[in-house]
């Protein structure tokens, strides 16, 4: 069995102040454990202090939410994967819901930021999930089936060291519903045997975290769930008090 990775979206939310006391808090209740991983992607703007903060923990990862394709250039308000990087990110999420459907984030731009990632050696987390309107169609299987294949047409030649993917149903996220963990297991089962049949056994390897409405009190039966080997927790994760919870949900090792 992997170690769970329970990764904290902050999305805009927590400034470098708050960060720096959710960081403080956070750290001084989470002693360094081994059995798990833990990833925070705050705003661009609270990277390096999440980063700094974190700099002596292993266990303990800053990420960075979105990233520019290009290296370097004339992209007003982007940052790029190099620049992420050199502020602190570990990891990078790539086609965050939000992305795709408040900032019109396209599979084909996916594939870009996923590749790079890849060329900067940051590694990057792939999120798909269908819409409402979609899994009323009974189009879920597909759509994350092409989100997937999709996302990663650039970078064929993926190690599990490089990837991690999470399935976040749209009408999961934010509002209150979650999935079962009988549906995420079955959607977690079908990604794990797509990405066994892109890249053979190491996709065996690759995290696949579940988010959608993940709080203290869901955790720990969404993470017991067959093929769900983490967390991807947007609001309850943006407090120190409920993610210390989060964080050390139990799963036996
Ligand atoms: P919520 O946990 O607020 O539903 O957000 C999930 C999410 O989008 C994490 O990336």
């Amino acid at each position: 069995m992997k170690h769970p990775v329970l990764a904290a979206n902050w999305k805009m939310n927590n400034g470098p102040t708050a960060a720096k006391t959710f960081m403080d808090t956070f750290l001084a209740g989470y002693p360094l454990r081994g059995d798990r991983t833990i990833i925070i992607f705050p705003p661009a703007v609270s990277l390096t202090t999440v980063a700094i903060a974190a700099s002596s923990r292993p266990d303990v990862l800053a990420g960075v939410q979105n990233i520019h394709w290009a290296e370097k250039g004339a992209f007003t308000g982007e940052i790029s994967a190099p620049m992420a990087k050199d502020a602190g990110a570990r990891v990078v999420l790539v086609g965050h819901s939000e992305r795709r459907h408040v900032f019109g984030e396209t599979d084909a731009q996916c594939a870009k930021k996923c590749l790079a990632a890849s060329r900067a050696k940051l590694p990057f987390m792939l999120c798909v999930g269908e819409t409402i309107e979609q899994r009323e169609a009974g189009e879920t299987k597909a759509l994350v089936t092409q989100q997937l294949r999709d996302g990663l047409s650039q970078t064929p030649n993926l190690i599990s060291a490089d990837f991690l993917l999470a399935y976040e149903p749209v009408w999961a996220i934010g509002t209150g519903l979650t999935a079962s963990a009988v549906d995420a297991s079955a959607i977690h089962t079908l990604l794990r045997s797509e990405l066994h049949q892109m890249i053979g056994t190491r996709g065996d390897e690759i995290p696949i975290l579940y988010g959608g409405s993940v709080n203290a009190t869901n955790a720990a039966g969404l993470l017991t769930a067959p093929e769900v080997d983490g967390l991807l927790v947007g609001g309850a994760s943006v407090e120190a008090s409920s993610w210390l919870t989060i964080a050390q949900t139990g799963r036996p090792h």
